[in-house]
């Protein structure tokens, strides 16, 4: 796909870390982005600064999900690419201090990143699906979503994030097989350690550790790194039905 101000993008979890960086880049490479996230101070900050649209939008809620592809599309036209950022990350075992893991902390994670990021699928799939394609290979539109490589080597207190991530990694190609006959493509990037607010707010020490696990180069990813390889997946049709590890060769140890 060609960026231009042709093109629609929408970015959940925009405020903020790997989603606000891709908004950046999308933007400042024509393509008219709409930023959906629950942080709305940080999500019309970013907006503003790159002159899109903010939509106050909670991926576990279907009625908000639905209003904000409604906002986005009466401001920009029918999105031709969506990028899953919105996520959490706590941290609990499978059982801990006599106590077993809380199922509802549990299905919380799973709703926010695997049924969250499977919800805008749904309803990005469907508006693009109407659409008449971009080039003459028939290609109508992009999906990017956001495991982790705790989708592969999640480590102790992981348990629920590294199901949410593996889910998301697990139906990447089954989407892309859905959707291939509309010519919209599915990938997945699982990143490694990123510099995000999320990671921003641990002891210099601990960051700086964490950077040093990494082979090559050894330091922590920067969002605009992340926001690289979304653009270069929008441009490269041939990238379809894979999730790749976006990590400087690092394989998480179990702690
Ligand atoms: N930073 C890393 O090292 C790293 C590594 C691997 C994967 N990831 C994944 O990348 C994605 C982005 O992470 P980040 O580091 O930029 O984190 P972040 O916390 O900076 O950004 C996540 C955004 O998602 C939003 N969000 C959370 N729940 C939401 C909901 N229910 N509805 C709408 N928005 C919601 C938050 O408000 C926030 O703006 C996440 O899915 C995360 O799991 C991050």
């Amino acid at each position: 796909m060609q960026l231009s101000s042709a093109i629609a993008a929408v970015v959940t979890g925009g405020a903020s870390g790997l989603g606000a960086a891709t908004a950046r880049l999308l933007a400042a490479s024509g393509v008219k982005v709409a930023l959906f996230d629950r942080n709305a101070e940080q999500g019309e900050a970013v907006a503003k600064e790159i002159g899109g649209l903010f939509v106050s939008v909670d991926v576990t809620n279907e009625e908000s999900v639905k209003a904000g592809f409604a906002a986005a599309r009466a401001a920009h036209g029918v999105e031709r690419i969506l990028v899953n950022c919105a996520g959490i990350a706590p941290a609990a075992k499978t059982t801990s201090r006599g106590e077993p893991h809380s199922l509802e902390l549990f299905e919380k994670v799973i709703a926010v990143n695997l049924s969250g990021t499977f919800r805008c699928i749904a309803h990005a799939a469907t508006g693009m699906s109407a659409q008449d394609p971009l080039n003459a290979d028939g290609e109508r539109g992009v999906i990017v979503s956001t495991a982790s490589v705790a989708a592969f080597d999640g480590q102790v207190g992981q348990v629920a994030y590294a199901a949410s991530k593996a889910g998301i990694a697990g139906m990447t190609l089954p989407i892309a097989r859905d959707l291939s006959k509309s010519g919209i493509r599915v990938m997945t990037i699982a990143p490694g350690i990123f510099e995000t607010p999320m990671l921003l707010g641990l002891p210099e020490d601990v960051q700086k550790s964490l950077g040093e696990q990494v082979p090559f180069p050894s330091r922590l990813g920067k969002a605009a790194e992340y926001a690289q390889l979304v653009k270069a997946i929008c441009e490269n049709e041939m990238l379809n039905g894979e999730t790749i590890r976006l990590d400087g060769a690092i394989r998480m140890a179990p702690r």
